[in-house]
């Protein structure tokens, strides 16, 4: 138990799974407060039972603007301010080639990627303004940096994601407010598996399915995991980061630090998913 966010407050949106759920294990361990806001009730109410006074879930659509005023509102209420903002949920939104993609799962992809993170600004951004302190943190994704690492609405949002971090960071600077993103790589998290409506169990185990295959995406050879990103997130919302504003921060195991050899033929996402398919359905 260490104490690098005693006394904060932080909420974290798509705080019941992956990396989320991995931040709000390392941010109670470190002293903060911790308001949960996420779409999986059953989840956030298992939470609250294990995790004691320290934690609170609030029931959020992060592309519901009256969700997230209700996330920020909820957690002013019961713990009387706002640290840290951490717009984190996501999923791997609308696939398909660009001729044939979905107009509505377009609008709700951007809804819940970039709308989603929007919000969680502009309801924080005020009562951080009051307190004169605050550290909004947002997840991107190496897919937001380079081409290729995802789908095309997803990748689209999560640059606007990364860019927002600094624009915002423009703004807020003289409020005391700082902003930055998170670029993770591969993290062994149920999110693979959001596209195959598998439920909340087997998309668990999904993860682990996928973690000696995200071993072989970059030079360091294992899969990420939420803790990775968790750190990453605790050193942005802890006092250790005052200075750092602005900033796109990669954790990808240096994945994007430039192309391996052999790396052509180390995921195959859809083999990947067809074989644990193959596996669930006969176990
Ligand atoms: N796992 C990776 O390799 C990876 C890589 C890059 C970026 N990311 C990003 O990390 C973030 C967390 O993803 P993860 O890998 O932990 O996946 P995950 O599926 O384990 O967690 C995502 C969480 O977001 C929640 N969520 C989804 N839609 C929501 C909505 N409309 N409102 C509120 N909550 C919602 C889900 O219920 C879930 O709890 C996402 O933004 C994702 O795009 C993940």
């Amino acid at each position: 138990m260490g104490e690098r966010l005693k006394d904060k407050v932080a909420v974290i949106t798509g705080g019941t799974s992956g990396i989320g759920r991995g931040t709000v294990d390392l941010f109670l361990a470190e002293g903060a407060k911790v308001v949960v806001g996420d779409v999986q009730e059953h989840r956030g109410e298992e939470m609250t039972l294990t995790l004691g006074d320290n934690f609170s879930y609030c029931q959020t659509d992060v592309s519901q603007e009256a969700d997230v005023k209700n996330l920020v509102d909820h957690t002013v209420e019961k713990f009387g301010r706002v640290d840290c903002m951490f717009n984190n949920a996501g999923f791997g939104g609308v696939g398909g080639q660009l001729d044939e993609i979905d107009m509505d799962g377009f609008d709700t992809s951007v809804g819940v990627l970039l709308k989603g993170v929007f919000l969680g600004y502009k309801y924080a951004v005020p009562v951080m303004k009051k307190q004169g302190s605050g550290s909004i943190i947002s997840t991107a994704s190496v897919a937001g940096l380079q081409a290729g690492f995802g789908p095309q609405v997803y990748s689209a949002c999560k640059a606007a994601v990364a860019h927002l971090a600094k624009t915002a960071a423009l703004e807020l600077g003289e409020f005391n407010i700082r902003s930055n993103a998170i670029c993770p790589g591969g993290i062994a998290t149920p999110i693979f598996a959001s596209a195959l409506e598998l439920g909340a169990n087997a998309a668990d185990e999904f993860a682990e399915f996928m973690k000696p295959r995200l071993a072989k995406l970059q030079p360091v050879a294992r899969s990420g995991v939420p803790n990775d990103i968790a750190e990453m997130a605790l050193f942005l919302a802890s006092d250790a980061s005052t200075f750092v504003t602005g900033q796109i921060i990669a954790v990808d195991g240096g994945l994007t630090a430039g192309r391996m050899r052999g790396l052509s033929d180390a995921v195959n996402f859809e083999e990947t998913i067809n074989e644990f398919l193959s596996t669930h359905q006969s176990s």
